[in-house]
């Protein structure tokens, strides 16, 4: 007796444990949507550029196609006062000013909020930003004052800045780097002559064993409590940013609502492939609420600017194939309406917006060819044709290979194409870093 009643209360629980999603970090049911200035303006952003993204996203329609957070990222503050509430840099902040000094963004966040947009700010779980450690002496606004007053990340005050960030300053969303516990060690020049503070490293880039990753883990997990103390309903988002190190891929679902999956992207080809991978490769713990994220779009930039539509078209595709965040990283002011037209196609949004929330996984890979296919909500298939390659390829892929049993109708999101029918499998050509984006269903 005594037996049966453990058996029947151990499979309550385990049923209990696979029907409830894992309570931890914000809200993200569908992978976040918005803009951030770094790939753009690096630390040297401003309010002012700021608000004239956030117009264009909403005169440009992109705001309603789904890019709704508008984020800040590096460079933001000032220093932290000695009573230890962060100062915010007015100088590219106008609107922080307040006439008690205390400085605060919430006239931003209203702004913002007015505007039918959503805000979003950036910290370190370390005492100090990549920026002190990247930037060297001279990039634009780091922080100010003694190596206290300029230590501005969590570590040490997680609850004093989530209550200002979440409670008094209503942001919606973070962005946590961990530059802190990984570069600035006792043997770095710039700890030695007392510019900053030793800590860790807890995270050795490139060095897995000498890597502390409970330690942070515990740290993003503990940022995350002092968010939800202050909005217990947890209506926010929740993004660690340890760019796939201090082992992420095994509890980033559980901490947050994205995860880095790698090296920061820049606007060439090969770092977009680099960056697509380390979260193609990675669909396990994807689903809803829980998001890989490989890093900004460059859509607009470089390699993926006005002159390679065929790029930012397979970048754009890339993306919401594996239901990655689609976070534009381009000054959206200047773009021609092509590249609006990129980032704001509703077809291919809706497959990385799907609500079912289903990875996109990796169903064949030769030489410069790779299909890529994500289950949707209705039933169909998005699947991804990909040429990696500078040379003009075909690529194919069975009705098998995707798990469909009988004849299905294919749709090419970007051609806006009818759907056509087809009997045993799908066979495009491809030019030069072409992707093919394919709606493909079961026949009615
Ligand atoms: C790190 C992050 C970037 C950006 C910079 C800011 O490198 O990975 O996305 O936030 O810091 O300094």
């Amino acid at each position: 007796m005594l037996k049966k009643v453990t058996l029947s209360l151990g499979a309550a629980a385990l049923a209990l444990m696979f029907a409830s999603p894992v309570l931890a970090a914000g809200t993200a049911p569908v992978p976040p949507m918005g803009w951030n200035p770094w790939n753009a303006f690096g630390t040297g952003v401003t309010e002012e550029r700021i608000l004239a993204v956030a117009d264009t996203l909403k005169k440009s329609g992109l705001a309603d196609a789904g890019y709704r957070y508008v984020n800040m990222d590096d460079g933001w503050w000032l220093k932290r006062r000695a009573d230890g509430r962060i100062v915010v840099r007015t100088s590219i902040f106008p609107s922080a000013a307040t006439p008690d000094g205390n400085t605060s963004l919430r006239p931003f966040t209203d702004h913002l909020h007015a505007m039918g947009l959503k805000a979003g700010l950036y910290t370190d779980i370390g005492r100090n930003a990549c920026s002190q450690a990247w930037g060297g002496k001279t990039a634009a606004n780091l922080p100010e004052g003694s190596t206290a007053e300029r230590e501005i990340g969590s570590y040490g005050h997680q609850a004093q800045d989530m209550k200002l960030i979440f409670g008094e300053w209503r942001f919606d969303y973070i962005k946590v780097d961990a530059c802190g516990p990984a570069d600035f060690q006792p043997a770095k020049a710039f700890v030695k002559d007392g510019t900053y503070r030793a800590l860790g490293p807890w995270i050795v880039r490139g060095k897995p064993n000498a890597r502390d990753n409970a330690r942070i883990e515990n740290l993003y997990a503990s940022l995350d409590a002092a968010i939800a103390a202050v909005r217990p309903r947890r209506d926010y988002v929740f993004s660690i940013c340890s760019w796939g190190e201090a082992g992420v891929q095994a509890w980033g679902y559980k901490r947050g609502n994205l995860w880095r999956t790698s090296e920061d992207i820049n606007a060439h080809w090969k770092s977009m492939l680099d960056n697509f991978d380390s979260a193609a490769g990675h669909p396990e713990t994807v689903g809803p609420g829980h998001w890989n994220d490989p890093d900004m779009l460059e859509i607009g930039n470089g390699d993926f600017d006005a002159d390679h539509l065929t790029e930012a078209r397979a970048h754009m595709s890339m993306w919401a194939v594996i239901a990655a965040p689609l976070l534009l990283g381009s000054d959206v002011t200047k773009w021609p309406q092509s590249l609006i037209d990129i980032a704001g196609n509703r077809e291919v949004i809706a497959i990385d917006q799907d609500p079912a929330g289903h990875p996109g996984k990796i169903v064949s890979r030769a030489g410069d060819t790779e299909v890529v296919a994500k289950p949707l909500a209705d039933g169909s298939r998005a699947v991804a044709l990909i040429n990696r390659g500078s040379g003009a390829v075909t690529a194919s892929v069975t009705l098998k290979q995707l798990g469909f049993d009988g004849a299905v109708t294919v749709r090419d999101v970007w051609a806006h194409s009818d759907a056509t029918p087809v009997y045993d499998g799908i066979t495009v050509s491809l030019a030069a870093h072409e992707t093919k984006l394919l709606r493909v269903g079961k026949t009615q």
